[in-house]
């Protein structure tokens, strides 16, 4: 028997962010179906990864599809701390190191069809923990058992995590928040992402200003003023 979660919209994101989730939840769908597994990235903390990662799952599981959220910031789990949840739940962290089985780490959210497996206490070697094949062995199990696997990793500027974590899977989004990050530094990102093999799905533009966009804002302001995520 799953544990549920109980895990609040905490996020109280607007109809235009949700709007935005539904047209990444299309493309991604679109990508193929042999994209199941995919991960989602930025180059600095705090951009909106942890966020987008439960609207989309959410939004997935709404329209059918069967989803599990894998929680792979083993350091700063954005789960645990925004859901007030557990830390003792057993999560990846005990499953990566022999200590949890699968059937103890897969919790049900509440919300339909969305499972998640959270990251568990925090481990001295997540980069370790996670370029392990018990840890692409699971990714590929879970492929079998749900149509997609999102995982939510720590920024590519400051560790290593997540380009580690991309080797196991079919795709990976970064995640950039509108005006904060270089041109360069998104490269840099792209370029590290690029050496795990993983195919780039593209990225999402979070945080972004409407009115300081034109073309949106004339497209939308007939609905409001704020419209915070787009897809490139
Ligand atoms: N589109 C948005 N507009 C405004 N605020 C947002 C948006 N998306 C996320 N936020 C806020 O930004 C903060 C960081 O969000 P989140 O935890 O999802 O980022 P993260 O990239 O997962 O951070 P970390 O790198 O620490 O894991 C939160 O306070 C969240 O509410
Ligand atoms: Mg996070």
């Amino acid at each position: 028997m799953k544990q549920v979660l109980t895990m609040n919209d905490a996020g109280g994101k607007n109809y235009y962010y949700k709007e935005a989730v539904k047209i990444l939840r299309t493309n991604i769908q679109f990508t193929g179906k042999d994209i199941k597994s995919v991960l989602f990235t930025s180059c600095y903390p705090n951009e909106g990864k942890t966020d987008i990662v439960f609207q989309l799952a959410v939004e997935m599981g709404k329209a059918g599809k069967r989803v599990v959220i894998v929680d792979a910031d083993i350091r700063k789990s954005g789960f645990i701390k925004r859901y007030a949840l557990n830390e003792e739940i057993p999560g990846l962290s005990q499953f990566l190191s022999g200590q949890a089985e699968k059937k103890q780490i897969v919790c049900s959210t509440g919300y339909e069809n969305t499972d998640i497996i959270l990251s568990g206490p925090v481990a001295p070697n997540p980069s370790e923990l996670l370029g392990q094949t018990i840890f692409s062995d699971l990714l590929h199990e879970l492929r079998e058992d749900y149509d997609y696997v999102l995982l939510d990793t720590p920024p590519v500027g400051s560790v290593v995590d997540a380009v580690v974590a991309a080797q196991a899977c079919d795709g990976a989004v970064i995640v950039i928040e509108s005006g904060l990050v270089s041109h360069k530094a998104a490269q840099k990102t792209l370029a590290q992402l690029r050496k795990s093999g993983c195919s780039i799905l593209g990225a999402v533009l979070n945080k972004v200003d409407i009115k300081k966009d034109k073309y949106y804002f004339s497209y939308y302001k007939k609905y409001g003023d704020y419209y915070n995520t787009k897809q490139y």
